[in-house]
């Protein structure tokens, strides 16, 4: 270790995946078992996911560099979960694991977490010179008044442990924790509910000064009673965003307006409606953005697009458009400009709308407040940046029309087939691309890998192989209500459109669609498996070793036979997923984890751990392998370099 490490080197140093040995998972999981019926949600087995990085009871991984959460004020637990979940504090594996929760599930973890009081640490013996540290004393203590610069103990209590509810203690935490979060604020990669101080405190010290506060905040040992004291009516010296960012913020509309016989608000009211059959909030509006104000990319091979403002802004959004303007970019992927529209903005589906719908849309999406906020122009490869190409490709890959019912089949099949290839546009997912961005309509809904994402969404049709084929209508049904039945939960972009879309729609809706799918007759996927995977037959060696890590890392949860546990965690025995003929889904799920999304039908879902730092490359191959190949499963095997694509590929 070095004596006076420059904040930018540990910066650097912190930021980068540390390569960290995570304790055995096992004896934290005695707890998942015993969970009984309905009623007191059991915290402790949802939270398993959480203590895997931060340590049991959250009191920080061995070396630190997980930091320790237990006993901090609830609030600000809270607010630094939001932060994670809407992009203002970046972390990939924290943003991803609570992208899919609830404000009140978030808080229900930090009150777990607020509550945990484990002991803390002894700090390290510090190897910083004594003039360093009375330097850093006197800036923690008493701040530099010469340039307005408050004492840090001004805000963070006298005894430096955090006032509740919303104010974090400085103590306890490793020296390089600190020294990130205050470089991540200088690099405006850690941001705080506005006015963000911290911010302004960072810009006012030098980087020598910071380290010498984190090497004076590293030594001290923690005082008896190390429990945030009460905020009471302590005034700060300067303003700081020191609320619930929830509760602060005015909550967003909802759905429950009664039916009206004005008919402006009921078209609004339909608007609403479509608006979460076909998922315009969830691509239309950024992590932690205002709704429907655009701005999130949208990624593709070809490069990101972004979403549009399809707020009523007259600069920036829709606020000069007409209904007909509307139309022709719903129905014709014309924007008001002329301009023809990219893809990534799913109108080869939207074209089925009527009429009435995209007017019903467009009243709705009339009353959203106007945001100014101009949408950043596409990053594109030459040529795919050149806008008068779509015209070939529209020619090529777009039928114009809207949709047309089958009279040989019934009412709920068409609604239903309308529904997904209309408003729902499943195969933007689950339908294989050609090399220009093509849908191929020959294999609508017969699987297929996400570009640049990498998830396999598998086959909707009726076939048992890697189908819906043997599942009931019922049990569909809840999993895209709920995210999640009986031997079942949905995950990764899956996740995000129960979540935002899916679990909006009315029972009649999800039955309509459900049944039309189970009616597609059953096809294959045209995709290749991957070119690395090995297909040998018998392979007893893997199998053994495969055994022996599931018992070890997996079978508290999933069960000793891959049985799962009815509502909580899925079964991996004759679970279609587990052998599709691409294994991404399954890889993705040990090295990255994650939770199910909360829903109203399902609002505390479990979450697994992820795995990418406690097992080798060829310890995820192997229990891959395992899975396709136990308790009845069978498919191909999976080969180290498969799993090491995945995990050098971004999320
Ligand atoms: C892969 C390991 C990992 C897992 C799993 C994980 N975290 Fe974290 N968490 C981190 C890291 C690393 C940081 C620090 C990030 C940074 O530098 O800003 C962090 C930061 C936090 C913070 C902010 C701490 C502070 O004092 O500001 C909270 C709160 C938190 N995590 C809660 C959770 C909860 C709740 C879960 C389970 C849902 C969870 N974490 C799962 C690695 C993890
Ligand atoms: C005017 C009040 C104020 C002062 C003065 C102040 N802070 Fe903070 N600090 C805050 C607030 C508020 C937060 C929580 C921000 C959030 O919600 O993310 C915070 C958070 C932090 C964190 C993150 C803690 C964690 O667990 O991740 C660190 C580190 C920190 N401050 C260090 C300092 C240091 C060092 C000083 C003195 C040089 C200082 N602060 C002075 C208000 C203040
Ligand atoms: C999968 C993500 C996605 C979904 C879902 C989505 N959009 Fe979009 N939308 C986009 C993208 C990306 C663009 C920008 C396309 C471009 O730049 O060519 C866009 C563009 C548009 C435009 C053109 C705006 C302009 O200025 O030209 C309109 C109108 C629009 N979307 C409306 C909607 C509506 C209404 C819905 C819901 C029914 C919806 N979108 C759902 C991604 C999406
Ligand atoms: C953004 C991409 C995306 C879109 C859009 C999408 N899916 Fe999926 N879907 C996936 C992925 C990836 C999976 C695999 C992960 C999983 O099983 O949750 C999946 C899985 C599924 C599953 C299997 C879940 C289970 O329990 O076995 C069903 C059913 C499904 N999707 C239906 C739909 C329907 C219906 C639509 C349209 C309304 C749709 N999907 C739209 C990506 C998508
Ligand atoms: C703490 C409990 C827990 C542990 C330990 C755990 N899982 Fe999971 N697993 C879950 C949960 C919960 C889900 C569903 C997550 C979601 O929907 O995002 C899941 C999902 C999966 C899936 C996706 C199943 C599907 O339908 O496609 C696979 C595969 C999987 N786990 C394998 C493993 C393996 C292999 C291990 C051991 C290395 C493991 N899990 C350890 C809880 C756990």
């Amino acid at each position: 270790m070095q004596n006076h490490p420059t904040l930018s080197r540990l910066i650097a140093k912190t930021t980068q995946t540390a390569i960290v040995v995570i304790g055995l998972l096992t004896p934290l999981l005695a707890n998942a078992q015993t969970e009984k019926g309905t009623g007191a949600m059991d915290m402790k087995a949802r939270v398993q996911t959480c203590v895997a990085c931060h340590g049991d009871q959250g009191k920080a991984s061995p070396e630190g560099y997980y930091p320790r959460i237990a006993g901090k004020p609830q609030d600000y637990l809270f607010n630094q979960l939001v932060h994670f979940r809407e992009g203002r504090r970046t972390h990939s594996t924290m943003n991803y694991l609570v992208q899919n929760l609830s404000d009140d599930y978030l808080m229900q973890m930090a009150a777990y977490f607020a509550q945990q009081h484990p002991p803390y640490p002894k700090p390290l013996p510090s190897k910083v010179k004594p003039d360093i540290l009375a330097r850093g004393k006197q800036l923690v203590l008493q701040g530099d008044p010469s340039r307005k610069l408050p004492a840090c103990a001004a805000c963070h209590g006298e005894q430096l442990t955090g006032l509740a509810p919303t104010m974090p203690g400085l103590l306890g935490l490793p020296r390089d924790y600190l020294n990130a979060q205050l470089g991540a604020w200088l690099k405006g990669q850690r941001k705080a509910a506005e006015p963000d101080c911290m911010a302004s405190i960072v810009k006012t010290l030098t980087t020598e000064e910071l380290s010498m506060a984190t090497a004076y905040l590293a030594s001290i040992p923690l005082p008896a009673d190390p429990k945030p004291k009460p905020q009471g009516n302590i005034k700060f010296p300067m303003e700081c965003g020191t609320h619930n960012v929830k509760t602060a913020s005015t909550s967003s509309t909802s759905n429950t307006t009664p039916v009206s016989s004005n008919p402006l608000e009921q078209s609004i009211q339909r608007g609403a409606y479509l608006s979460k059959l076909g998922n315009c909030a969830g691509c239309h509006t950024q992590a932690g953005g205002k709704p429907y104000a655009g701005g999130r990319a949208i990624l593709t091979p070809f490069g990101d697009i972004y979403a549009t403002n399809l707020t009523p802004d007259a600069t920036s959004g829709l606020g000069t458009w007409s209904a007909d303007d509307f139309y022709r970019a719903m129905h014709e992927g014309k924007s008001k400009n002329g301009k023809l529209l990219y893809p990534a903005f799913p109108y080869n589906n939207f074209t089925q709308m009527s009429r009435q719908e995209t007017d019903d849309l467009f009243a709705y999406l009339r009353t959203q407040t106007a945001v100014q906020q101009a949408t950043p122009e596409p990053s594109l490869k030459f040529p795919y940046n050149q806008r008068q190409l779509m015209r070939v490709w529209q020619a090529l890959y777009f039928k114009q029309g809207e949709y047309k019912p089958d009279t040989t089949q019934s009412a709920e099949w068409n609604r239903g087939n309308y529904l997904a290839n209309g408003p729902g546009h499943c195969n933007a997912c689950h339908t294989p691309r050609n090399a220009m961005g093509g849908l191929d309509m020959d294999s609508n809904l017969a699987g297929a890998t996400i570009p640049v994402l990498n998830w396999y969404a598998p086959s909707l049709n009726n076939s048992t192989e890697s189908g819906l084929g043997k599942r009931t209508v019922e049990d569909i049904v809840q999993v895209l209500k709920t995210g999640q039945s009986e031997k079942h939960a949905t995950y990764g972009p899956m996740a995000e459109v129960v979540r935002h879309s899916l679990q909006h729609w009315s029972d009649p809706d999800l039955r309509a669609m459900v049944v039309y799918l189970k009616s597609l007759p059953a096809q294959n996927t045209s995709e290749k498996p991957p070119k690395t995977m090995i297909t040998a037959a018998a392979q007893p060696g893997i199998m053994r070793q495969g055994a022996t890590l599931y018992k070890n890392q997996c079978a508290d949860c999933h069960g000793q036979n891959g049985e799962g546990k009815a509502n909580q965690f899925p079964a991996l025995a004759g679970n279609n997923h587990v052998t599709d003929i691409n294994p991404a889904n399954s890889i993705l799920m040990i090295l990255n984890g994650g939770y199910a999304p909360s829903t109203a039908g399902n609002p505390y879902p479990h979450g697994m751990p992820p795995f990418r730092n406690t097992l080798k490359l060829s310890e995820v191959a192997i229990l891959s392998s395992y899975l396709r190949n136990s308790w009845g499963n069978k498919a191909s095997f999976v080969s180290e370099i498969e799993v090491e694509k995945l995990r050098a590929a971004a999320r």
